[in-house]
Formats: C-alpha cells, structure tokens, sequence
C-alpha cells in the first residue's frame, strides 16, 4: 500500500488523486524494465498477452539487442473471473509479432519441462495474468530458470484481493528465492476500483553478494527515471 503522509492510498479516491499523481505509463515501466534486463544473461518471457500491446512494447524496447522474447496466454480468456471481468475476457486471436515467440495454452498445459528448455534463463519475467492461481503457476515454472540478476515485473500487484501480490508471496515463501524491489511504479487501478495500483521490479538474489554488473538499483536510482521515481516515493511519503 502506499503511504501518503499517514493515510495510505485507500483513503483516496481515484478520481482525486489521479490529476495529482505522476503515473508512469505501461510502456515505459517496460521499457525500463528491459533496458535493465539487457544486462542480464538469458531470455524475456511475457505471462498474460492479450493482443500484444505490451508483447510489442517489449519488442521495441529491446531493439537489436541478442535476447529472445516468448510470450505465453490461452488466448481464451481469464480461467476464473477477476475484478470486473468475467470468465473469458481478454479471449482474441493470438497476434502475430516478429521476432517473439507465441505460447498457446493454458499455463497448467502449456508451461511444460520442454519448452523450459527452449527458453532458458530467464533475463526478464513479465507477468501479467491477473490471477493469483495464473501467477503462481508462471512463478512456479520459472523457478529453476532464475538466477542471481533475473527481473520479475508485475502489472498489477494491488488488483482484487492482491492476487499477484500473493501469488509471489507464497512463492517466495515456498521456494525461499530471495529478491530484492530495484523499482516500483505507481499504476492507474484498474478493474474499476480507486485504489493506486503498484508496478513493482524484483531481482532475484540467489548468492550473497551480488556482482557488480547486475547491481541494477544504484544504476537506475541514477537515471533521470530514477531521479523522477525517488521524487514520487519521496513525495508521497511526505519528504521533501
Ligand atoms: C490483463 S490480460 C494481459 C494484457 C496484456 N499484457 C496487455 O498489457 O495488453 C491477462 C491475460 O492473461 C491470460 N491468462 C490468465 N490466466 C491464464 C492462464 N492460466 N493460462 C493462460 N493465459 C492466462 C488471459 O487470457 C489474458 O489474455
């Protein structure tokens, strides 16, 4: 939840604080979240499509750089209802977008030990299903993936009953991987509801000590987007 002063943004309505808010678009906490993935070793995979609005935001923030890009959804729809969208919603016609590669299926069928081994490493995990039993179930699959420096970005960690929030907990607690929150980006609510949703960034920290080149936190904190991000947090926690 986020803080502002001592009231947290339940307190707020939307419609107040959405003129006060400076909201970084979908797009461009992707866009940070691959630039800092350039410098991991491994490959970006996508959880939750839908048509490939955010497939394609990947795609052109990664450019030329020597990764590849799967992007995985039933295309059928939500299994289960969430917020305001009933069971099916989000179903279309899977896209066609050059340079990544589409997996068709429900997770529970699609996220097998095979195409575990097509897609290796894992630079950058963006999930976006919605759901908490979708979420688990991609966090789940991915584990033996990761590595020290892996990126997980997830769309929205607030939404109804905080699935995605808990979906990671769970796992976190299950496997004991351990991360650390290298970024978090307020997000517009979605679903209909008034509460600021958050975009966090984890890294996973399997060793102790993390080596320089994937010590991503001080190196966006430098950034004019971390500058701006420091400004946000500091701001509604009341500081100068
Ligand atoms: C919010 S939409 C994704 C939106 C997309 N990332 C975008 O920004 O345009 C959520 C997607 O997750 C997919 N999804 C949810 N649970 C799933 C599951 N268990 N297996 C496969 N796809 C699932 C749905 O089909 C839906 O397309």
């Amino acid at each position: 939840m986020v803080k502002v002063g001592t009231m947290s943004t339940s307190d707020f309505a939307w419609p107040y604080l959405h003129k006060r808010l400076r909201i970084l678009p979908r797009d461009s906490a992707l866009r940070v979240a691959v630039e800092l993935a350039k410098r991991v070793p491994g490959n970006i995979i996508e959880f939750g499509v839908h048509k490939g609005d955010s497939t394609r935001a990947i795609r052109r923030a990664l450019g030329r750089a020597d990764k590849r890009i799967f992007a995985c959804d039933s295309f059928k729809g939500l299994p289960e209802k969430y917020e305001n969208a009933e069971v099916g919603h989000f179903a279309c016609k899977p896209p066609r977008i050059p340079g990544v590669q589409i997996v068709e299926g429900y997770f529970e069928d699609s996220l097998t030990p095979a195409l575990a081994k097509r897609v290796g490493r894992i630079a950058l995990a963006s999930l976006d299903a919605d759901l908490y039993s979708s979420t688990l179930c991609a966090l789940n699959w991915l584990t033996p993936l990761l590595a020290t420096g892996s990126l997980l970005l997830f769309d929205e960690f607030l939404g109804e009953k905080e699935s995605e929030k808990r979906a990671f907990e769970t796992w976190s607690a299950e496997t004991g991987i351990r991360t650390i929150k290298v970024a978090e980006f307020l997000r517009e609510p979605s679903g209909g509801g008034s509460i600021i949703d958050l975009r966090p960034l984890y890294q996973v920290v399997m060793d102790e000590v993390l080596p320089d080149e994937v010590s991503l936190r001080s190196r966006f904190l430098a950034t004019p987007l971390g500058r701006t991000a420091r400004r946000v947090r500091n701001s509604l926690q009341g500081k100068n």
